[in-house]
């Protein structure tokens, strides 16, 4: 290679707008690196991907493909807003919210919560599929956080950063199918008999309303929460234009768990 050759960024097209990239990138990273939303639950641009929730899925070359597990390449025409990719991913969307029990309404997480921002996000009115009402259940053991499982959606974001941040396999994924589940890994099963703790990556990443602060609820009153504010493609717009803090998506347990160490340093 002529070493005088500037250097000359590798470029993909996303619905027409080039994309550039770098090598080792995949084609989600490159897109919310250049301002480009594709819808995502299981990504984060921490951890390794998992390629589970197939939200993030586009057309590369006319053929689908996870955009959070393929690499980027050199010309490629990659398709993620179009009518096809959407209707799928309302679907997914749907079928996610009848496998778990979601009641929006009194939930902590509404307005936080990733999985409504991407339904309002894709245009989803109502749950089309018959509703599974699993017995799920909850578990309130720890005396600062609970677990409430009616609303996990498998993204294995608390697994992944228990694991390969926190170091501690609080969580895993069990069961095969259908009958897949997360649980945490304790000979009880309770969050209580683990070394789970506030500071950990895991009690900030659900994006769901799965892993919660006890001891305050509501503290920002639904209408004022993140997506109340704004869709969740402008939010990560406005991320990645410098508006907010750099990440791919609000780690809104991060504020729980700030307010909450700082409640429990008052309490002394
Ligand atoms: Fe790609 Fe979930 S974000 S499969």
């Amino acid at each position: 290679m002529d070493v005088d050759t500037p250097y000359m960024s590798k470029t993909f097209t996303l619905d027409g707008k080039t994309i550039p990239f770098q090598d080792g990138q995949t084609i989600i990273q490159a897109a919310l690196d250049a301002g480009s939303y594709i819808p995502h639950l299981c990504h984060h641009p921490e951890f390794k991907p998992h390629g589970s929730c197939k939200l993030c899925t586009v057309t590369v070359n006319g053929r689908q493909t996870a955009s959070c597990t393929m690499q980027a390449a050199e010309g490629m025409v990659v398709e993620s807003e179009t009518e096809l990719l959407n209707a799928e991913r309302r679907a997914l969307t749907q079928m996610l919210f009848v496998e778990g029990n979601h009641f929006c309404p009194s939930c902590e997480k509404s307005g936080d919560c990733q999985l409504q921002a991407t339904a309002y996000h894709l245009g989803m009115m109502t749950a089309h599929y018959d509703h599974f009402f699993p017995n799920r259940p909850l578990d309130a053991s720890h005396a600062e956080y609970l677990l409430d499982f009616n609303r996990c959606i498998l993204c294995s974001l608390c697994v992944r950063a228990s694991r390969d941040v926190d170091g501690k396999n609080v969580f895993a994924l069990a069961g095969r199918g259908i009958k897949t589940h997360l649980i945490v890994n304790a000979k009880s099963g309770r969050l209580a008999d683990t070394d789970f703790s506030v500071t950990d990556k895991a009690a900030s990443v659900c994006p769901v309303g799965v892993i919660l602060p006890k001891k305050r609820g509501f503290a920002v009153p639904i209408g004022e929460r993140t997506f109340d504010k704004q869709p969740i493609d402008v939010y990560v717009d406005s991320r990645l234009a410098g508006a907010l803090p750099p990440n791919s998506l609000p780690q809104t347990g991060e504020r729980d768990a700030a307010s909450l160490r700082d409640q429990i340093k008052e309490e002394g």
